[in-house]
């Protein structure tokens, strides 16, 4: 049986979410009857100054629109997100321009939010001229550098790039100008296995050598395995267990992250040499239930039955049935 504990003093973090929910309002089915989807139930993170925190889930679980709304793109139905203190929606909340400061985003799919039409050039300096920076040559320059690219490459259309090379260039537009929180949202999924690492790594060392922060969203826990300080997992809109990569990895309690767990193909905690296999499943401390059960598993979209986190380490948690 694992033990209750009581959670430690966190620093002030850059991207703080608090209890966020994303309801959509769609109508569907003969009469076209309007139904309302929970996308979002609740949801609680925080990325710490420097921290790659990794939000993982399968598809449709709430991710993106959680990144969504995060970026400021997706207004919640409740809740409230602050970056680098400063509250995302609501009265002082700064504008679009503003926020472009504070935090960036890159998709699983860069060549959709590239116009086929433009240079790379033109398409990294455009948020440098709509900030008023006058050395922007030089500043795409430094950003194509930074993602491994040529300074020449800014004459180029996106159609001349590889997969590999538009995602650095996707990378290069989030850090163009100058923010400390980026959000990830599946960003080497489309990409060949081969290619995938040398993305990753370049993430990394970006982080290392610009001291950012990341929130990293992937629905395969394998790849963020490899370069995540704390790991969410998300299930129908919901996190259900939350904690530091050692504790979630080595010690996951939840049935659903241990079944996305077991299907990671060559897990890095086994090159660490800590383990071979799980240690066998806990059972939630006595009297209460982890929620919600994967076999009767909620649809997506519906409302959260009534459920709570429980502390079962100075840094790990897990959700269980409300009042169980
Ligand atoms: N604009 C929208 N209108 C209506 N429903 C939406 C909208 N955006 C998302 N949804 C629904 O909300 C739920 C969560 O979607 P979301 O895109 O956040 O999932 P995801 O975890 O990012 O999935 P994936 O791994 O496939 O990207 C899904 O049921 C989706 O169909
Ligand atoms: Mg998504």
């Amino acid at each position: 049986m694992i033990a209750a504990t009581t959670p430690s003093p966190a620093s002030e973090p850059i991207l703080s979410v608090k209890d966020l929910h994303v309801r959509f309002s769609v109508a569907g089915g003969l009469l076209r009857q309007r139904r309302t989807i929970h996308a979002v139930n609740g949801v609680d993170l925080a990325v710490q100054p420097g921290q790659c925190v990794s939000l993982v889930g399968e598809s449709g679980c709430g991710k993106s629109t959680t990144a969504l709304a995060i970026m400021g793109l997706q207004a919640p139905s409740s809740g409230a997100i602050t970056v680098e203190g400063r509250p995302v929606y609501g009265p002082g909340a700064p504008d679009r321009l503003a926020r472009a400061r504070l935090a960036q985003i890159v998709f699983q799919d860069p060549f959709s939010t590239l116009n086929p039409r433009e240079t790379i050039g033109r398409a990294l300096s455009q948020p440098l001229m709509l900030h008023g920076v006058r050395d922007r040559a030089d500043r795409v320059a430094t950003a194509l550098r930074q993602v491994g690219l040529l300074p020449d490459h800014a004459t180029r259309y996106p159609h001349e790039f590889s997969g590999g090379q538009r995602q650095r260039i996707g990378i290069a537009r989030a850090l163009i100008l100058g923010p400390r929180l980026i959000v990830l949202d599946e960003p080497v999924s489309a990409l060949d296995v081969s290619i995938r690492a040398q993305i990753i790594n370049l993430l990394m060392d970006l982080q290392q050598d610009l001291g950012l922060s990341y929130l990293m969203i992937s629905h395969d826990l394998g790849v963020v395995e490899h370069v995540s300080d704390r790991v969410a997992v998300m299930f129908a809109g919901q996190i259900v267990e939350e904690g530091g990569w050692r504790e979630v990895f080595t010690a996951p309690a939840h049935p659903y992250t241990r079944r996305l767990i077991e299907t990671i193909p060559n897990p890095a905690r086994l090159t660490g040499g800590a383990q071979d296999i799980l240690p066998p499943a806990p059972e939630p401390p006595s009297g209460t239930r982890f929620w919600p059960p994967i076999d009767q598993r909620p649809e997506i979209g519906r409302p959260p039955e009534p459920s709570t986190f429980l502390n079962i380490g100075d840094d790990h948690r897990v959700r269980v049935r409300a009042g169980s």
